[in-house]
Order: structure tokens, then C-alpha cells, then sequence
């Protein structure tokens, strides 16, 4: 499994309710790098630039509205196929339906209140960390107990 990056940006109602912390040793303990965190409240062209997929759809200038409402930690991740993991540990997008042990099943309830994005492909993903963070802010680094993450 190749190792890639992803982005996820823990949303402002998971930084109102306290729980940074929690959901970073998720992907700490998962073995996931950090390679980029950073808390912003994100302008509006960000934020329309992030979720311009869904431009069209009638939940959008609510979600815009949202994710500018307040601070978002903004993070990229490293590690063998972390994009789908990071989905996977993230869970479904509405909370209800989102397993126990994810962080939306154990975190969440409300579709418009699910406390974390995670890109959901190796495209998204490149575009995302481009969008918000500058290339500077990504630090390569191989952490000292690799050897006991990895088997050679
Ligand atoms: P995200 O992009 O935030 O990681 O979430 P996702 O991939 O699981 O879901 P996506 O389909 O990309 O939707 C983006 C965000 O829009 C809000 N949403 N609201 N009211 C609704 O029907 C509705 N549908 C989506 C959610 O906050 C979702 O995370
Ligand atoms: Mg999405």
C-alpha cells in the first residue's frame, strides 16, 4: 500500500465542544504522521473553494456559513493508504448512521453538525492540502520508533 497524505479539518463544532484533542490521538494512535496542524477560522472563499462540489445543492451557503462560523483545525496526515483509512475512522456522513468506534459515531448526531471533514480520494486530497495549506507548512520527518510501525 502506497503511503499518501490526506487533508482533515476537525470542523468549528468539534473545536467548540472541546474535542481536538480526542480525535488527534485517534490518528496518532492509528500511526498516521502529522505532517501539517494549524487552527483558522477560514474565509469565505475557502470554504466555497472546499466544498464547491456541492455549490448547487441547498444545504451549501448553510454549510459555507458554518465552516467560516469559527475556528478549524486544519491538518494533513501521512501513512499507508490514509485516505481511506482516515474515512473509515471518520465514519458515514450522517452521524446516526456512522458505526460505533468512529469519530462520528461516538462524537456526532446531526448531518450538518458531523465535527470532521476527511478528503475522500487521492485527488481531493491533492487539491485540498493545496487549498489550505502552503507547501512550507508540510514537514517530511520519519519519527524515531519507525521501525517498530513498519515491517521492512
Ligand atoms: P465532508 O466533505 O465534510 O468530509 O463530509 P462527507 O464527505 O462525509 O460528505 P459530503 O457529501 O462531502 O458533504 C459535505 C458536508 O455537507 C454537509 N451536508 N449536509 N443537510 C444535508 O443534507 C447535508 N448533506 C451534506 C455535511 O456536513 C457534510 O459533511
Ligand atoms: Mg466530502
Amino acid at each position: 500500500m502506497a503511503v499518501e497524505r490526506t487533508f482533515v479539518a476537525i470542523k468549528p463544532d468539534g473545536v467548540q465542544r472541546g474535542l481536538i484533542g480526542e480525535i488527534l490521538g485517534r490518528f496518532e494512535r492509528k500511526g498516521f504522521r502529522l505532517v501539517a496542524l494549524k487552527q483558522l477560522i477560514p474565509s469565505v472563499e475557502v470554504a466555497e473553494k472546499h466544498y464547491g462540489v456541492h455549490s448547487e445543492r441547498p444545504f451549501f451557503p448553510g454549510l459555507v456559513n458554518f465552516i467560516t462560523s469559527g475556528p478549524v483545525v486544519a491538518m494533513v496526515w501521512e501513512g499507508e493508504g490514509v485516505i481511506a483509512s482516515a474515512r473509515k475512522l471518520i465514519g458515514a456522513t450522517k452521524p446516526l448512521e456512522a458505526e460505533p468506534g468512529t469519530i462520528r459515531g461516538d462524537l456526532a448526531v446531526n448531518i450538518g453538525r458531523n465535527v470532521i471533514h476527511g478528503s475522500d480520494g487521492p485527488e481531493t486530497a491533492r487539491f485540498e492540502i493545496g487549498l489550505w495549506f502552503s507547501p512550507t507548512e508540510l514537514n517530511d520527518w520519519t519519527p524515531s520508533d519507525q521501525v517498530w510501525r513498519v515491517e521492512e
